[in-house]
């Protein structure tokens, strides 16, 4: 387990050579499993809502395309291993300004929770014409989690194409993937188990 400059750099190193990467520990499991508890808090409370497909007045509910859960995250409301991972992010959206240019300017984000039987079909991450989404960060929240439980993140390796060479990321706890929003596709394969992450954007400024 590295110090968080080394993921950092792992992380910003990954994005400058490929566009897409996967860091292991990018919080430490007590860090993650105080996250997941967290998450689960809030899961156990209702706090959820089904999520949706596009936005503003033309996001609908499309079980077909997703059936996660999510709860975006607010700072006031933030508990401490939120608080904690919010300024871990922070961290790295100015590392990855820094040898990037790429001016990413502020961050939002939700808990996802998918239950047995959820899945995300593939996708991109930014909204039909808009640009905002430059940078998707996803943290997985399981602990103990086997190739049985399915779940699997596919992300296809070539920008811009839905075919083609892929990778799976297994979304175990304490596990990064980072990649260029609008460039890789990726889809989240059936969870046989509750699966819990935390996915958000880097975001430029809106025009
Ligand atoms: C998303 C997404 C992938 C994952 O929420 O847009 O693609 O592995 N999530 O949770
Ligand atoms: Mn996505």
């Amino acid at each position: 387990m590295g110090t968080m400059d080394e993921t950092t750099d792992r992380v910003v190193d990954g994005l400058v050579d490929r566009g897409w990467v996967v860091v292991d520990a990018f919080l430490n499991d007590e860090e993650a499993r105080a996250l997941a508890a967290e998450s689960l808090q809030a899961w156990e409370s209702g706090d959820f809502r089904q999520a949706g497909v596009g936005r503003g007045a033309e996001k609908v509910v499309r079980d077909d395309i997703r059936r996660d859960h999510v709860l975006w995250l607010e700072d006031d409301a933030a508990g401490p291993a939120t608080k904690l991972y919010l300024s871990r992010l922070d961290e790295l959206r100015t590392a990855i300004n820094r040898a990037l240019f790429l001016g990413l300017f502020e961050y939002e984000g939700h808990f996802a929770v998918y239950p047995p039987g959820a899945y995300y079909k593939a996708h991109l991450d930014r909204h039909r014409g808009t640009s905002e989404r430059v940078v998707t960060a996803i943290l997985y929240l399981n602990e103990g989690w086997v190739p049985e439980d399915g779940g699997r993140l596919k992300i296809w390796t070539e920008a811009g194409k839905q075919d083609g060479p892929f990778e799976h990321v297994e979304p175990r706890l304490g596990t990064l993937v980072v990649f260029l929003a609008g460039d890789f596709w990726h889809e989240v394969e059936e969870a046989r188990k509750t699966r819990m992450s935390v996915t958000g954007w880097f975001r430029v400024r809106g025009a």
